[in-house]
């Protein structure tokens, strides 16, 4: 079985754009794949979270994974600063990267510019560390978002570096682009992000979630609800797209078409499907929260069997550098 391997973020509380972005890839490659999904802390650390606060989402995090239907008896999931070969392979691969290549990540233009006044070298060497996580679990593939594919690019470039100074080590990770939606956020304006505050939480409870679609922009130039609107430009009706079913789709186009629907009716409808998924998920997640022996167990498990595969890798790559006898 060929292995894929991701990562995420413990930053914020999920939301449905990670739900549709990453999650339900997750879970659905975990049936045809040997999948190792990392909850990424030590990333998280270029951010300088509070410490309970880290803890808080590192968790969190790995509770919505979970509630999503990530099946730890398929899966491997685990906590990266459990597995220290993480730290110790990146220092590794740092050495094998050169600043030029560095240089030109996109994303920590990105970064830098969001945190000036922490602009920490973990920022810069922060695509080694991911490689790292990739190539310690020897992983063909990798599902990512299209943001990812620079880092992937410097990935492939690593380990042909490696690979031709030492002797062929790893598999030169393939990108997975899932075909994952781009998911914009309340606001219509940007992707949906916990930062910019336009998000559908994951784990919102079907009230809270309708206060914020009512307050939700729709198409602009439908003022009134005997104005006809225009399905193609409503962000709502892109959320249709993710949540409701063709037939249902198609009638709630004509009836904003034709003004015979209005917009709050048209927002009720999302609220219902979206809840149809939310609402199991939420529940798993509560039944998680409220047993945090069990998650600490799950945790425990995937970090053992990542450690175990993780120290393969190692002990292969310090022979071949020259940091124990070949
Ligand atoms: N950088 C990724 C992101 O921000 C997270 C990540 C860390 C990752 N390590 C990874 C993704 C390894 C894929 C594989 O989304």
């Amino acid at each position: 079985m060929a292995r894929i391997m991701s990562g995420v973020q413990p930053t914020g509380n999920l939301h449905i754009g990670n739900y549709l972005g990453a999650l339900v890839n997750w879970v659905r490659m975990q049936q045809q794949f040997d999948a190792f999904y990392c909850i990424v802390d030590l990333h998280a650390l270029t951010q300088r979270p509070e410490p309970l606060a880290l803890q808080r989402a590192v968790r969190e995090v790995a509770i919505g994974v979970l509630a999503s239907g990530v099946d730890p008896e398929r899966a491997t999931l685990f906590v990266q600063s459990h597995v220290p070969q993480h730290s110790e392979l990146g220092w590794i691969l740092t050495c094998m990267t050169q600043l030029g290549d560095l240089n030109r990540m996109t994303q920590f233009k990105d970064k830098s510019a969001a945190q000036p006044e922490n602009i920490n070298a973990g920022l810069f060497t922060y695509p080694i560390l991911q490689t790292a996580d990739i190539v310690l679990y020897r992983a063909d593939r990798v599902p990512v978002g299209e943001d990812q594919e620079q880092h992937l690019e410097l990935a492939r470039e690593t380990v042909r570096r490696f690979n031709g100074i030492y002797g062929e080590t790893f598999p030169e990770p393939q990108v997975v682009r899932s075909e994952a939606p781009r998911v914009m956020g309340l606001d219509g304006e940007t992707k949906m992000s916990k930062s910019r505050n336009n998000e559908i939480g994951l784990f919102e409870t079907a009230d809270e979630t309708m206060a914020k679609l009512r307050a939700a922009k729709t198409d602009p130039a439908r003022l009134r609800k005997s104005d006809k609107g225009t399905p193609e430009v409503c962000n709502i009706f892109k959320y249709h797209g993710f949540f409701t079913g063709q037939a249902q789709r198609d009638e709630i186009a004509a009836g904003c078409r034709s003004a015979t629907l209005g917009c709050v009716d048209c927002k009720k409808m999302l609220a219902a499907n979206l809840e149809q998924v939310k609402g199991p998920i939420r529940e798993r997640g509560a039944a998680l929260r409220a047993d945090p022996a069990r998650l600490d167990e799950i945790l425990a498990a995937g970090a053992a069997k990542a450690r175990a595969e993780a120290e393969k890798t190692m002990a292969l790559v310090r022979s071949r550098i020259g940091l124990r006898a070949p």
